[in-house]
């Protein structure tokens, strides 16, 4: 693209993705470079629908969440994102981007996973770079570490990389989306914003916590049977070391100075639940991420009594029942 070509308009939508093995900690805060891998499950309807178009007549950027103009920080953390697409594809021209989550009634679960993965594939194509999957992953963790494995769908694995420019500290698929019938049955416990964000809650756990060092240390140990359980479709297998992951995640961030605790009293009845639901003889396993919300792990086939079961827990408000999405893609390219 020249700075005289018409501007191309293209519309990128990411599901966001449930870590089973946690990121928390970084190797480089600029960067946004994980101290250990992780793996996820990228989900389907729950994510990110954006449009992006580099203009002419415009003298900065112009965003917009859910139609309505963004608050300054997000907008903020956009337009140093369009920044590195602008550098990359050597551009000048300011951007115009709608960005809107798709599933907009999901209270709680806001997405900087599926957010930064569809921007990351909607912005370099109407910069005019044509960047591969791995490529694309390296860009959309520079908005958010997270956001580099939703350019996959199904499972993915995020490396951590030992180079320091990053180049290497990307996702890769690891089961198709199609391969496994499983579910995630999301039980909402709070309204709003997380107590603290995660970018600040990891510095904060690497420097103060005393777990910290034993919580990298056990993380590859945890990829490896994970993935080895994706592999084997082994949902026992994989929901024990999801279960493990979150509670040495959260544990590791608790013992932070000050600590740092995302659970309300309907986390742990969630939790309970789960627990309960197993011992009934179906199995189910529980992830929770930077915040109060309790993810399930079922089969498809038993979902329905996941979510019944979930729904019907002292405090949980809303239960959504996910399946394996598609990693993020184009739905729309045109002029203008
Ligand atoms: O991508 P970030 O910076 O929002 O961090 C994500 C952290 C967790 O969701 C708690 C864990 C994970 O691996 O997604």
């Amino acid at each position: 693209m020249t700075e005289a070509s018409p501007p191309i308009f293209v519309t990128a939508r990411a599901g966001t993705n449930i870590a089973l093995v946690k990121y928390w900690g970084k190797r480089d805060a600029a960067l946004n470079l994980p101290a250990a891998g992780s793996l996820s499950l990228t989900l389907a309807d729950l994510g990110s629908e954006t449009s992006v178009r580099f203009v002419a007549h415009t003298d900065r950027d112009h965003i917009t969440f859910g139609g309505r103009e963004a608050d300054a920080r997000f907008a903020e953390r956009v337009c140093r994102f369009l920044d590195l697409v602008r550098q990359r594809a050597g551009i000048a021209r300011f951007a115009e981007v709608a960005t809107a989550n798709t599933v907009p009634t999901a209270a709680g679960l806001a997405s900087s996973a599926a957010g930064f993965a569809a921007l990351a594939l909607a912005a370099s194509r109407a910069a005019g770079l044509r960047l591969s999957p791995s490529e694309l992953s390296e860009l959309a963790r520079r908005g958010s570490g997270s956001a580099a494995r939703s350019i996959f769908g199904g499972f993915a694995e995020m490396d951590p990389g030992t180079r320091s420019d990053g180049s290497d500290a990307v996702a890769h698929g690891v089961l198709d989306p199609q391969a496994w019938n499983v579910r995630l049955c999301v039980a909402i416990t709070a309204k709003g914003e997380k107590a603290i964000a995660s970018t600040a809650a990891m510095e904060r756990t690497a420097r103060t916590s005393p777990y910290y060092r034993d919580w990298l240390a056990s993380v590859p140990v945890d990829l490896d049977e994970a993935r080895n359980a994706v592999t084997l479709r082994d949902l026992a297998r994989l929901g024990a070391v999801a279960e493990r992951s979150a509670m040495r995640m959260h544990a590791c961030a608790m013992a932070a100075d000050p600590h740092i605790l995302y659970w309300n009293p309907a986390t742990l009845a969630a939790i309970a639940t789960t627990k309960a639901l197993r011992a009934g003889g179906i199995p189910a396993f529980f992830t929770i991420d930077a915040g109060p919300h309790v993810k399930v792990l079922c089969a498809a086939a038993d979902a329905a009594k996941v979510e019944a079961a979930l729904a019907t827990t002292p405090g949980v408000m809303r239960v959504l029942v996910l399946a394996p999405g598609n990693g993020a893609h184009i739905v729309a390219e045109q002029c203008g």
